[in-house]
């Protein structure tokens, strides 16, 4: 990978010299962007489309079928929408403190977050998405990524200890999510007719990791991109939490972009390729990208849910029934192998 510049420190540079000399390589104009904060109202906005309430499957899985009815509408074909998930029983106060320490770890002076930066060639710690050549285009962004489960993969290393709560807070929402993944992992195996072993042994401890997306506003919103488009290639299911309730996730649906605006405090659900494939297309990954605003900056945090590292790849026994899938098998160590390194084009996947 090729170090790029941090661009926190860029846009506050930028911004105090009250300029508007944003690099030639941050530049997309084709990507036609639209400030989501000033042009109120030009975004279609999915607010509402679809809301799981997981209050009604947990902790009564009595009452599992009138749960399934929304995850059965997101799974039909033509449900393209990222669906948000309230009442996940994720304490407040773990949101909460989670959301202080990360705008307090982003607020400290760039020497200070330098600690935990990024080593070639790993995408953990702190600093940008991969870059690999000289003229691939940048994102509008900074970002700090933690393997953070199972527990024996951690690289303290790259945890940061200021703020001091940091690495707790981190921990204690670790948990949480991968409890709300389990959840959710196995109320698609039911809604899909299989027997939610099939689908929970490819998860099998439910790794993790948290992708915190640190978003400066920018003078030039509407040409630049915060994070380009890309499906979680790695992933079968990410939980997205707005840690400032500033919109700008936009989602993809026959060529239009689409904005997302999340209730507060709800978690948007993501599915991963690897989730795809193995549900044999019934639940899809869908193409997303961050855009940026001139006035505010805007953080959030993506908790990837990955397939076990001996795990094979394919439309799951139980959904195939013996007959062809539409998707061919694969190890998860040889996808991870080709999909890590990816570039990261205008239109193609990342490495989430
Ligand atoms: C976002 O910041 O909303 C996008 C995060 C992601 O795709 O990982
Ligand atoms: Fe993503």
């Amino acid at each position: 990978s090729i170090p790029v510049d941090n661009v926190q420190a860029l846009a506050a540079s930028i911004y105090d010299q009250d300029s508007t000399s944003v690099p030639p390589r941050y530049l997309r104009p084709e990507a036609k962007t639209t400030d989501p904060i000033a042009s109120d109202g030009e975004n279609s906005s999915l607010r509402s489309l679809i809301s799981l309430d997981l209050s009604i499957a947990v902790p009564h899985k009595k009452s599992l079928p009138s749960f399934t009815t929304p995850l059965q509408a997101w799974a039909s074909s033509s449900c393209w929408c990222i669906p948000q998930l309230i009442n996940h029983g994720v304490p407040d106060e773990v949101i909460e403190k989670l959301k202080a320490d990360i705008i307090d770890f982003f607020n400290l002076p760039l020497e200070e977050k330098k600690a935990v930066a990024q080593l070639p060639n790993d995408l953990q710690g702190y600093g940008q998405a991969f870059v690999v050549s000289e003229d691939q285009k940048l994102d509008w962004g900074d970002m700090l990524f933690l393997m953070t489960r199972p527990l024996h993969i951690r690289n303290m290393r790259f945890w940061p200890t200021r703020p001091p709560t940091f690495r707790d807070t981190l921990s204690s929402y670790s948990v949480e999510l991968k409890r709300v993944a389990a959840t959710l992992l196995e109320l698609i195996a039911k809604c899909l007719g299989i027997v939610p072993e099939e689908l929970l042994d490819i998860f099998e401890e439910i790794p993790q990791g948290l992708r915190i997306n640190y978003y400066p506003p920018c003078p030039k919103a509407d040409e630049v991109v915060g994070l380009s488009p890309h499906s979680d290639a790695t992933a079968g299911l990410t939980l997205l939490l707005h840690v400032n309730d500033v919109p700008g996730l936009q989602i993809k649906h026959q060529g239009k972009w689409f904005l997302v605006d999340p209730l507060p405090g709800a978690f948007l659900v993501n599915v991963g390729d690897m989730l795809e494939i193995l549900s044999n297309g019934e639940y899809k990954s869908i193409e997303h990208r961050a855009i940026v605003n001139t006035k505010r900056e805007r953080l959030s945090v993506a908790a990837f849910h990955f397939p076990k590292e001996d795990a094979v790849i394919g439309p799951l026994p139980g959904l195939v029934k013996g007959g062809k899938g539409k998707y061919k098998s694969e190890d998860f160590r040889k996808l991870l192998g080709i999909l890590q390194f990816q570039t990261r084009g205008e239109e193609s996947c990342d490495a989430s």
